[in-house]
């Protein structure tokens, strides 16, 4: 085996059976020009471009680029995982694949000369990637919050992995974009999170290899410079590796561009990208300023529609299950709107209704601030929570109220990605994907009735026993 680190979370691996690329990125920006490559990527090969295989772990924009995807030869093969609903396969036709192969969760195919490939799902919209030549094993966990008995389940088949690749930073806007009179409000995760998560998850699969993967990024849109100062860097990730201890496991930073061979080994760059980001980041926007220029004129002057809001956010709040306001979002989650003489736009997941109305209500858990131009596209694609992982929005919560945004959040998410689609609910599908993911089920219920508030239930995804930790370590 042979493996390149692309960039970010894109991967090029070369086997005996063919070539896999993995999570293609590989040009421009991603959520609305928000989120760009740091450290930037090499040079596009164009090999890169006409793989063998392509395998998409989910459905985030950072990993289905669909810019980039649009540029891989059609020919090649996709292998997708096989989610409780078909959006992604759906996906791949739109885009102009005709090869298109669904994975069942955790059954390894062949793709000849003894190699092995696996996709393990996870939660809502997460995998796991396994890459087994019978020499080597690699696990590329990206940002998925797998751990626990899905996680062992994985060693248990593959044994202890040759590599494991895992993220290490935000890639969601709380708490380093929110505000808040009471403190507290932010402080359900912080990055201490990152690195036990890192570290914790390294000691369940105990790799020889540790690489700190899938968060290289950098936000360059004037909305979101000042958030860089929160990225957590792989050195960081290192060095509290290196204190906490992982015996018998090296963590290796690599950067795009570096690769590793079986017969060569590691092939790293010695470019240091972390000890002064901030002038390599003001070279990055300087180049890339007539693309974020562009984007700003293109949103500029455009406002949200009060009907689409409405239409849309009423449909969320129906397809709810019982017990979501009660239990989850139990105060209204406000948008601030400029450009409307009623400009408190307000989701009320209790009374499952939307209103606007002059002034903010007082009971409410929050006030979201999303450009308009942002806004109004992201209510046309059905992808308002990506605006949550873009960064471009700011939210002052209300004492009291992180828990109702967070659950606001997350719901929102599942509910874009149809899950709460009663058709999705009752079909074969779902259920067969459930039944072979029954362990993480059984797993996430005994998290659900576990103490804790929701939000922190729902910024772990119902993960399995350790859950996301208050406050880290
Ligand atoms: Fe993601």
């Amino acid at each position: 085996m042979k493996f390149t680190v692309i960039n970010h979370s894109c991967l090029f691996i070369e086997t005996e059976a063919g070539s896999i690329l993995v999570d293609p990125w590989l040009k421009g920006s991603a959520y609305w020009r928000s989120w760009w490559h740091y450290p930037p990527s090499p040079e596009i090969r164009p090999e890169w471009l006409a793989p063998d295989y392509v395998y998409f772990t989910h459905h985030h924009f950072d990993h289905l680029h669909y810019p980039s995807a649009r540029s891989l030869d059609p020919r090649t093969k996709v292998l997708i995982p096989r989610f409780g609903l078909e959006t992604m396969r759906k996906e791949m036709s739109g885009i102009g694949f005709a090869d298109v192969r669904e994975l069942d969760h955790g059954d390894a195919i062949e793709l000849g000369r003894g190699v092995r490939i696996a996709s393990f799902q996870y939660g809502f919209d997460d995998t796991v990637l396994v890459v087994d030549d019978g020499t080597d094993v690699l696990f590329n966990l990206n940002d998925c919050k797998i751990r626990s008995t899905s996680l062992r389940r994985i060693v248990e088949r593959f044994g202890q992995p040759t590599f494991a690749f895992k993220s290490y930073s935000f890639a969601q806007c709380y708490p380093i974009t929110y505000t808040s009179s009471d403190p507290a409000e932010l402080q359900i995760i912080d990055r201490n999170v990152y690195f036990d998560d890192f570290v914790g998850r390294m000691r369940e699969i105990r790799p020889k290899y540790a690489v700190p993967f899938g968060s290289m990024v950098a936000f360059l849109h004037p909305e979101c410079r000042d958030l860089n100062q929160y990225l957590v860097s792989p050195y960081e990730v290192q060095e509290r590796a290196r204190t906490a201890g992982l015996p018998g496991t090296e963590v290796v930073v690599m950067s795009p561009g570096d690769s590793w061979s079986h017969d060569a080994g590691f092939t790293l760059t010695d470019v240091d990208w972390y000890s002064d980001r901030e002038s390599h980041l003001e070279a990055l926007a300087q180049e890339m300023a007539p693309r974020l220029e562009a984007q700003t004129a293109a949103e500029a002057g455009r406002t949200v529609d009060w009907e689409a809001f409405r239409t849309y956010f009423t449909k969320f709040v129906r397809a709810l299950p019982p017990g979501a306001g009660r239990l989850a979002v139990k105060r209204p989650i406000v948008f601030e709107v400029p450009s409307s003489d009623l400009p408190y736009w307000v989701v009320d997941v209790p009374h499952r209704h939307v209103t606007r109305q002059a002034v903010p209500p007082p009971d409410r858990a929050d006030l979201v601030r999303i450009n308009e131009g942002v806004l109004a596209d992201a209510i046309e694609k059905v992808l308002v929570y990506f605006v949550h992982i873009s960064t471009r929005v700011r939210i002052e919560v209300e004492p009291g109220g992180a828990s109702s945004d967070l659950a606001f959040w997350g719901l929102l998410g599942i509910w874009e990605l149809g899950y709460l689609d009663r058709k999705v609910l009752m079909s074969r599908r779902f259920w067969g994907a459930a039944w072979k993911r029954r362990d993480e089920g059984v797993g996430a219920l005994g998290a659900l009735m576990k103490r804790g508030s929701f939000s922190e239930k729902m910024a772990g995804q119902f993960a399995e026993d350790d859950a996301v930790t208050a406050g880290g370590a």
